[in-house]
């Protein structure tokens, strides 16, 4: 379903801000006090795509709830997918405060025992041969550390990335991204950035039809074959914007091309790791190891900002370079609210619940498709959910934007990927009866959509 976008479509990663539904719904619910906020936040904040202006300003939030300056409450389903283990986890707090008391900063060039035990535990995590870490406050920084590693272990700059992907939005990260919205009018970006379709199952550029032959895959190989330099292959091991999940084969012939050219693979995982998609590792979908890693968001428990690089040992090469050397690099704080939220992950047991309750949502979604003709695929792994909508077998954006703002009414917060991709990313920590609540909400959206009640 993902066609050509009309001209002036920046839909890409998110829904659109700018919109006539964006602005009635700004109409009809937001209030004196939310409007007052919202317009000192668009006076003083330089103004960019797909965050500006905000939707509504929110007061606090707890497990699986943001509160707005209204009170009103809804369940979020999108949170940034920082929130694997919800908001304000008492484990991950205690954990924050106890260091906030203690060491709230480590100036570089002294260690601290939350930032080598944390270190420790991803390095024990993570399969073999990966087990070399460097932390970063942010995914895009630990993906320029990631190329910058890959250029000095194989002496190549070239990369090989996907359109349609997002690394980040620096100008290292947004020369391997492929989203219009980040790259057009920037300028130059960085040399020797190859890119290849992607891995979207279900609207296949190769023709694969019903049956996936993994051409895109072996499209990589072609590729790095030709170019006989490519230093690195970057992919988000699933795409997280609109939940596209490369079958099977997929990374075998990826891995086996990398080997095959001497490239390096480099995962993204930032949104979807520590058990997004049921595994601590997506990759682990798959049976491969790439050469890195790169974490980030939910590390930091909904908490703080973290993000690391995690290699193969070997790579452990330049000691007389600079990767990161970013002032936050080894935060205490972060790396305490980093390890409380692995032992949450562990103790909660939130890689099971995802799998459990993933297959619980998509039983929900077989539904939904069942009784809504929008409805034109539903996809999940874990707790990361896609609905895709279409009418007359084109993207329904319009909708897709009318059930989101609907649900935003009715107290269920998601993101809108791809202009008509509904992508669901609950807390993990979410229960059963809340999560069927989420559905609820859903099902009333797209019938009000369908019938023109909304
Ligand atoms: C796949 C992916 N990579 C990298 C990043 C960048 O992470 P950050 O915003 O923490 O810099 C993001 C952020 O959304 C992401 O989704």
């Amino acid at each position: 379903m993902n066609e050509p976008r009309p001209p002036g479509d920046d839909s890409a990663e998110g829904d659109v801000n700018t919109s006539p539904l964006r602005r009635e719904f700004e109409a009809a619910h937001l209030h004196g006090k939310t409007r007052a906020m919202l317009a000192a936040d668009a006076d003083v904040f330089l103004h960019q795509s797909l965050s500006t202006p905000c939707f509504n300003a929110v007061a606090s939030c707890d497990g699986i709830w943001l509160t707005d300056v209204e009170g009103r409450r809804v369940m979020d389903f999108h949170g940034n997918n920082v929130h694997q283990v919800g908001y304000r986890h008492p484990h991950v707090m205690a954990a924050v405060k106890a260091q906030l008391d203690t060491l709230p900063f480590a100036p570089r060039r002294f260690t601290n025992a939350a930032a080598v035990d944390l270190a420790t535990k991803l390095a024990a995590l993570a399969p073999d041969p990966l087990g070399k870490v460097l932390f970063a406050p942010g995914g895009t920084l630990a993906i320029g550390m990631a190329l910058k590693l890959a250029r000095l272990a194989t002496g190549r700059h070239k990369t090989l990335s996907l359109w349609d992907s997002f690394h980040g939005a620096s100008l290292d990260a947004i020369s391997i991204g492929g989203e219009a919205v980040f790259r057009k009018h920037m300028g130059p970006l960085l040399p020797g950035t190859e890119h290849a379709p992607p891995c979207d199952p279900g609207a296949c550029r190769f023709s694969c039809g019903g049956t996936c032959n993994a051409k895109c895959a072996e499209y990589i190989d072609y590729v790095l074959g030709k170019e006989e330099d490519v230093g690195a292959v970057i992919i988000e091991t699933i795409r997280c914007t609109d939940v596209q999940i490369p079958p099977p084969e997929y990374y075998r012939i990826v891995r086996a091309a990398c080997d095959r050219h001497g490239a390096l693979l480099i995962l993204d995982e930032v949104p979807i790791c520590l058990g997004r998609t049921g595994r601590m590792f997506a990759f682990e979908h798959y049976g491969i190891v790439p050469d890195m890693v790169v974490l980030g968001k939910g590390l930091g428990g909904a908490v703080f900002p973290m993000a690391a690089l995690v290699a193969r040992r070997d790579l452990d090469i330049a000691a007389d370079r600079a990767l990161g050397h970013y002032t936050h690099e080894k935060s205490s704080v972060g790396c305490a609210a980093a390890l409380a939220t692995l032992e949450v992950i562990e103790n909660e047991k939130l890689l099971e619940r995802s799998q459990t309750l993933g297959a619980r949502s998509l039983e929900r979604m077989r539904e939904l498709k069942r009784h809504h003709p929008l409805v034109a695929d539903v996809r999940g792994i874990g707790l990361l959910l896609g609905i895709e909508l279409a009418r007359d077998g084109a993207p329904a954006r319009r909708e897709a934007e009318q059930v989101m703002y609907h649900c935003l009414a009715h107290g269920l917060s998601f993101k809108v990927g791809q202009g008509n991709v509904l992508t669901l990313s609950p807390p993990l920590v979410i229960t059963p009866e809340e999560l069927d609540a989420a559905f609820t909400i859903l099902d009333a959206a797209l019938s009000a959509v369908e019938t023109g009640s909304r």
